[in-house]
């Protein structure tokens, strides 16, 4: 379904953004903006910012941003289509009629194409699910104790035995067989084009947004694999995406929890743990980090309780702990899994488990110790040790020393003794420090990377978020800076518009996004860039010169990117000279 532009944008301009989002948040006016307490993360004082002029809203906390119907979708869980419908109710604008012709069909965004084949598939699953040859797997998840509004609400589905049912069935539709294998839904094979999932249970893999981004099936009893998911694709991408969030996300508890796999997601928010989510077979990544990072500080790991499960929580652990979440353990003995846990002690019994569940770090000890027989000298000093080198990732000394206590404590270990022996191995020049230093100077070392990228990445955000603030900077800047100087491929684009729009006498914040509205990432940067915080705390003079400075960063960093990209000595030439020029350029407010 594609609308044309001009019909998103009325309903856009329609739709008043303060009017919207104080049907679903308390807004107060401050200066030319409104604020409130974000609807997207857990705050106490308001960062959350509306601004009727750019007809934008940004979270300053989190960094949610975007229009008003970027707004609908994420507080709706909505797709855009759905929230475009919703504003275009709201405002009584009738929709043009959304059934498109294959060619229609064949020029539009791919990403598109897949969400929509994706969301085909995940409907075709379902209705089988509930016919009478899928009767099979409806009593297969019925045993396994999930009720009606369960599989519902996880559009859990059927994939029959009939192996090229739903390839025909999307071929009846007019999808061409190259994208259907790019779907992953397919599989072309010399005799014939076969589906890839059949005589399995299905669930459907959705995104934040609740849109199906591909599967897993698993099969009835005993085979292998057990679970068969959906090769990445173009929106589908297993490190970046943890099944179950689209709901967890608004479940609004302080933590979240993270599992192994569907049916423990499944089964936690049956018993009404609805901010439960898995990372689906993969080990967690540190995108997976910061993805949670978004929508809490706070994780508990439920993994299962065996070996795999406390190997996968080891390697979970450092990498939320980088991300800056903070890291809870939960215990499941005597059950493998939250499943079966759940089966059998009921819900009150796993809320009592997380609110026990065990701080990490002295989790990752106990863990430890168990590779030692204390009651050996020789084995408890190794064990002692190496606890010891351990406590040496806290580098800020107070909190390294709640640690130490800590682990004094529970290993009854005498705690002056304790500490001695952790600052002097933080003193010394022996294998664990060199560990320790290689992992920080690698941790560094990317962090110098980052800054420097994000360093004129920020510079250009300013430049930009500075021209839409004040449209009379345009005429400062110029010749000197034009959209090519924006390097950052997304900004480039944004920078090309806001350049149009300022030609044509109207910069449209809200407008551009719509650009970007099909990919979550992107128009959350994009919304990001409009927000930039200028310093408003400045005075005049220094105003003036970090006007200054962010022009010639921008032109320099443009420069510096032209010579490496430079294909002929020509152009280098006429590079350099730019380069020499600029240090006499300079552009000030006034
Ligand atoms: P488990 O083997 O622990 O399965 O794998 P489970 O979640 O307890 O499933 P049930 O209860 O037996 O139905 C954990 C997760 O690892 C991934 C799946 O995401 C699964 O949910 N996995 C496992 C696969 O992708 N493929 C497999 O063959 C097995
Ligand atoms: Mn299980």
């Amino acid at each position: 379904m594609y609308y044309p532009e001009e019909i998103i944008e009325e309903v856009r301009e329609r739709n008043d953004i303060v009017d919207v989002i104080s049907g679903y948040v308390k807004l107060q006016k401050k200066g030319s903006n409104y604020f409130g307490l974000c609807p997207f993360h857990n705050e106490k004082s308001p960062s959350f910012s509306v601004s009727p002029q750019k007809q934008m809203y940004y979270c300053f906390g989190c960094g949610a941003g975007g229009n008003v119907i970027t707004f609908v979708m994420e507080y709706e869980n909505y797709s855009f289509q759905e929230a475009l419908k919703m504003l275009a109710d709201r405002a009584g604008i009738k929709l043009p009629e959304a059934e498109y012709s294959k060619e229609e069909r064949e020029k539009a965004d791919k990403r598109t194409a897949l969400l929509e084949v994706n969301k085909l598939a995940a409907n075709y699953f379902y209705y089988q699910l509930n016919q009478p040859q899928g009767k099979r797997g409806y009593e297969y998840f019925k045993r396994r104790g999930l009720t009606e509004e369960t599989i519902r609400r996880f559009g859990l589905g059927y994939a029959n035995k009939t192996s090229d049912d739903l390839y025909r069935y999307l071929k009846s539709k007019g999808y061409r067989d190259d994208f259907l294998k790019e779907s992953g839904l397919v599989t072309l094979e010399e005799r014939g084009s076969y589906d890839k999932f059949w005589n399995r249970v299905m669930f459907p893999i959705m995104d934040a947004n609740s849109r199906v981004i591909g599967f897993g099936g698993r099969v009835m009893g005993d085979g292998e694999p057990k679970y068969l998911n959906s090769p990445e694709t173009l929106i589908f991408d297993k490190g970046r995406n943890l099944y179950g969030l689209n709901y967890a996300r608004t479940s609004r508890e302080k933590c979240l929890l993270v599992c192994e796999g569907y049916m423990d997601v499944i089964a936690m928010h049956q018993a009404g743990f609805a901010n439960a989510v898995a990372s689906l077979g993969t080990a967690l990544t540190s995108r997976h980090a910061a993805l949670l990072k978004r929508y809490t500080e706070q994780v508990v790991l439920t993994y299962d309780s065996d070996g795999a499960g406390v190997k996968a929580a080891l390697r979970a652990i450092p990498i939320l702990r980088e991300a800056g979440v903070s890291t809870r353990v939960l215990n499941l003995n005597p059950y493998k899994d939250p499943d079966e846990f759940i089966k059998n002690l009921g819900e009150e019994e796993f809320q009592k488990r997380i609110d026990e569940a065990r701080n990490s770090f002295l989790f990752e000890i106990d863990v430890l110790r168990r590779n030692y027989q204390t009651e050996d000298p020789e084995q408890k000093t190794r064990f002692v040790r190496a606890a010891a080198e351990r406590l040496l990732v806290f580098e800020e000394a107070m909190e390294r020393d709640n640690y130490i206590q800590a682990v004094a404590r529970e290993q009854m270990l005498p705690y002056e003794e304790l500490r001695r022996l952790v600052n002097r191995l933080g003193n010394m020049p022996g294998t664990s420090q060199t560990v320790r230093e290689r992992q920080t100077a690698d941790s560094r070392e990317r962090e110098k990377k980052k800054k420097k990228d994000d360093g004129s990445r920020r510079a250009q955000r300013l430049l930009l978020t500075w021209l839409i603030e004040r449209p009379e900077l345009f005429d400062k800047i110029g010749e000197t800076i034009g959209a090519e100087d924006f390097v950052e491929p997304l900004y480039h684009q944004v920078a090309e518009m806001v350049f149009a729009g300022h030609r044509q006498g109207n910069v449209n914040p809200a407008e551009i996004l719509n650009h970007f509205i099909n990919d979550e990432e992107e128009y959350k940067e994009v919304a990001a860039l409009f927000h930039a915080r200028l310093e408003e705390s400045l005075g005049n003079e220094e105003q003036k010169k970090a006007f200054s400075d962010i022009v010639y960063r921008v032109k320099k960093n443009s420069l510096d990117h032209a010579s490496q990209n430079a294909t002929d000595i020509g152009e280098l030439q006429r590079i350099i000279q730019e380069q020499a020029a600029l240090k006499r350029i300079s552009v000030t407010i006034d």
